[in-house]
């Protein structure tokens, strides 16, 4: 699997603001081939990037979905309008909405279900928080959150999902994560995908990735750790030469 390079767009930018980024990454990353380009702006500008990124290699994403595909949900917006809009990867469980949105496990685990059965591939974000990290139980904090997520999921024969490692302390702070602890943590979650699926499944289906303070300073201390196969951006992504940056990070 290539490896993928998220944009997290979340609320950011005017209108003609996010058109100018779309039309800026295409002029200088629509020729990149050696990582997937996930573009998610929100739900309001899907269609209008969309239409931009026509006919060039970057992926239209969401941030967010809902589980269910029609019915009375005010507000939501499902995962069959998101395929209509070509999008093809979705956030899901970004901290942000656990945290400001009261966001559960089984949410993310209905988002999640609700992706494969569709034709989207969902970007399962976990992380812990500061205080999880000096309690020491970061891990099981993670653990936990990976093994909710994937609760009764199977994975059929096409169908792929990207899990964000983003330790919520390092979202947004400018301080990433001791590229180490990263690579420490990625082996857990990979142990305990094994549990959870079959070994080709989690060799073939499965990307790890990487988020949090991630910018064009420190990625290369994160390119070429074991089992890293990629970053979730969000600051840095509204930066067309920071991203860029970031992107052609991988050779
Ligand atoms: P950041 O955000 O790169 O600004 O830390 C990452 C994220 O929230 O996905």
């Amino acid at each position: 699997m290539k490896p993928i390079v998220i944009a997290n767009w979340k609320m950011n930018l005017s209108l003609a603001g996010r058109k100018k980024l779309a039309q800026d990454l295409k002029k200088k990353l629509s020729r990149l081939s050696s990582v997937d380009v996930v573009v998610c702006p929100s739900f309001v500008s899907l269609a209008h990037i969309g239409e931009l990124l026509k006919k060039s290699k970057i992926i239209l994403g969401a941030q967010d979905v809902f589980w269910e595909d029609s019915g009375a949900y005010t507000g939501e917006i499902s995962p069959a309008v998101l395929e209509d809009l070509d999008c093809q990867y979705v956030i899901v469980g970004h901290s942000e909405r656990r945290h400001n949105l009261g966001e559960t496990d089984e949410m993310v685990n209905k988002k999640v279900k609700a992706c494969l059965e569709g034709d989207l591939t969902p970007i399962i974000c976990v992380g812990e928080t500061l205080e999880d990290r000096r309690e020491n139980r970061a891990d099981n904090v993670v653990l936990l959150q990976v093994r909710k997520a994937l609760d009764g999921v199977n994975l059929l024969e096409n169908d792929q999902i990207v899990i964000a490692y983003e330790p919520i302390w390092a979202i947004g702070t400018g301080e990433p994560i001791e590229p180490q602890e990263a690579e420490y943590m990625f082996d857990l979650i990979r142990q305990n995908l094994l549990d959870l699926l079959p070994l080709t499944k989690v060799n073939n289906s499965v990307r790890l990735v990487y988020g949090g303070s991630i910018n064009d300073k420190n990625i290369n201390e994160f390119i070429g750790l074991n089992l890293l196969n990629g970053f979730l951006v969000g600051n840095a992504s509204l930066d067309i030469d920071e991203f860029a940056l970031i992107c052609r990070a991988f050779k």
